[in-house]
């Protein structure tokens, strides 16, 4: 890109703002011209091509499989969200099965839709306060008892509360059944760099398939991403490379491209340090905030500790149960009143990232902030309804394979006729953003009460109407598990 910069072309290709030329007044200033002069696409004989590299972006790849140990990685940038979508597809086809726990995020169970594949779901250990938790060896052994298709293992790890089990011996069950397990990593490209690795890396547990999200933890530009391949991996770097090429776009941002390979040079030379310093600072600020009546910084729930839980020590989590009033109360409160922007809260919890790039006024400026909180929380409306959100949401039962429910005629129903149907989209409920629904699930009475409650408690919920007050269903005829066409399972008004 450099190179590119320094003969300076005549420039007769796109991108056909040519450096920023005919580009938006309004954005010039702001993105400036170094930038928009390094928007360049993959040209032969000046920047490399994603999907066929040869030259820099080969090299860059490589050592960012040197550096995390896999035996490749390739860079997204469509986030982690491809990754998932690669992976699976990579792992998986029509007549196999996929075994997750609940918490996947809705790229994998996309994923799951468009390979034709059916979900197992791992029953879930969720915790009141952290999410789902990583499941155990004997939930695992019983699903493969159950399931002989079983084409692989999904974790998501670790959690958005920077919470994860030790999943090697699920991992070393899997390989010992020739089912490889690919790992959702999105919250965890930085653990490696942590001292003492709070969180032992999914590679290095033998993980086949890992990805990881370089714009969250190590600093990438947003939608910067990277899918490593592990040096024994039951997953075929072809298969993979297949998969990016099907879903990837032919046009990725060299500017993203750039940040990953750049980003990786900052994390081998000055990771460990920085993050180093990172966690002594955010154990400081832990220390300053168990001060405070009411708020909890706790790193990690003792019960869970004892079962071999780990945390990750930038992943500041405050519960608020103390203050007998609803994380997303205290949340808005911080926002409003403090100007402190939060990464996510949920009814009982706020959790901020901590990094490496924080200040001790950031900080002076949280403890404040948090302490005014304290004092003002009495007046902060108690919310009763956001109760529901701690609540487990009920498994629905799966009626067809996600993809025939997608491909099928579908309507839009209200929801409260919705009940008896076959859900034809996905419905989620931020926080933390596990499925409530996903197409070709039974759609219940009982299901839809808790998204509705989700959505009453102050829930995002993302469907085709985040209002939920209508649902897509199956419309006419289904298919059964086995894709043989069933009359209507239910018909609608
Ligand atoms: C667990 C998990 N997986 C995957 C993703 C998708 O990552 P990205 O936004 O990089 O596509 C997210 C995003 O929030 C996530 O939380």
């Amino acid at each position: 890109m450099l190179d590119y910069r320094r003969r300076n072309p005549v420039r007769l290709h796109f991108p056909m703002h040519k450096a920023g030329g005919f580009f938006a007044e309004s954005l010039k200033p702001l993105f400036g011209a170094e930038l928009l002069a390094m928007d360049l696409p993959s040209m032969p004989g000046y920047t490399d091509n994603l999907f066929h590299s040869k030259g820099a972006l080969k090299e860059a790849q490589a050592l960012a499989a040197d550096l995390f140990g896999a035996g490749h990685s390739r860079f997204l940038v469509n986030g982690s969200s491809i990754g998932n979508l690669a992976a699976i597809m990579a792992a998986a086809g029509p007549g196999d099965a996929i075994l997750t726990p609940r918490n996947l995020h809705r790229s994998a169970a996309s994923a799951l839709t468009l390979c034709g594949a059916r979900p197992v779901y791992l029953p879930t250990r969720r915790h009141p306060a952290h999410d789902a938790l990583s499941p155990g060896v004997a939930a695992v052994r019983t699903a493969f008892d159950e399931n002989p298709d079983i084409a692989a293992l999904l974790l998501t790890r670790p959690n958005y509360y920077g919470l994860a089990g030790d999943v090697r011996e699920v991992i070393a069950f899997c390989h010992a059944r020739g089912c490889p397990v690919i790992v959702d990593e999105a919250h965890g490209a930085h653990l490696r760099f942590l001292p003492q690795t709070p969180i032992t890396p999914a590679l290095d547990l033998g993980a086949d398939v890992v990805v990881q999200s370089w714009h969250k933890t190590v600093g990438a530009l947003t939608g910067a991403a990277v899918l490593h391949v592990g040096r024994a991996s039951l997953i075929d770097i072809d298969a993979i490379q297949l998969a990016l090429n099907t879903l990837q776009s032919t046009s990725p941002s060299n500017l993203l491209l750039v940040s990953i390979d750049e980003t990786r040079r900052m994390l081998w030379r000055d990771g460990a340090p920085a993050f180093g310093a990172a966690v002594e600072q955010a154990e400081a600020l832990r220390a300053r905030l168990r001060r405070l009546d009411g708020v909890s910084a706790r790193l990690l729930d003792p019960a869970l500790a004892a079962e071999g839980y780990t945390a990750d020590p930038l992943r500041l989590v405050i519960n608020c149960d103390g203050l007998k009033v609803s994380g997303f109360a205290c949340a808005e409160f911080l926002n409003r009143a403090c100007d402190i922007a939060w990464e996510m809260c949920d009814a009982r919890n706020i959790v901020f990232i901590v990094g490496p790039q924080d200040t001790g006024a950031d900080y002076d400026a949280l403890v404040e902030a948090l302490a005014r909180l304290v004092v003002e929380a009495p007046a902060l409306r108690p919310d009763p309804r956001f109760e529901s959100t701690r609540r487990e949401a009920p498994l629905p039962d799966l009626a067809m394979l996600p993809r025939n429910a997608a491909f099928a005629r579908k309507r839009r129903v209200p929801l409260e006729q919705a009940a008896g149907g076959i859900c034809a989209e996905m419905v989620m409920a931020y926080p933390p953003g596990n499925p409530l629904l996903t197409p070709g699930e039974a759609v219940s009475a009982e299901i839809l009460e808790h998204a509705r409650n989700l959505r009453d408690g102050g829930a995002q919920i993302m469907a085709l109407d985040p209002s939920l007050e209508t649902l897509l269903v199956v419309d006419g005829s289904t298919t059964d598990l086995s894709g043989r066409t069933q009359p209507p399972l239910h018909r609608f008004p």
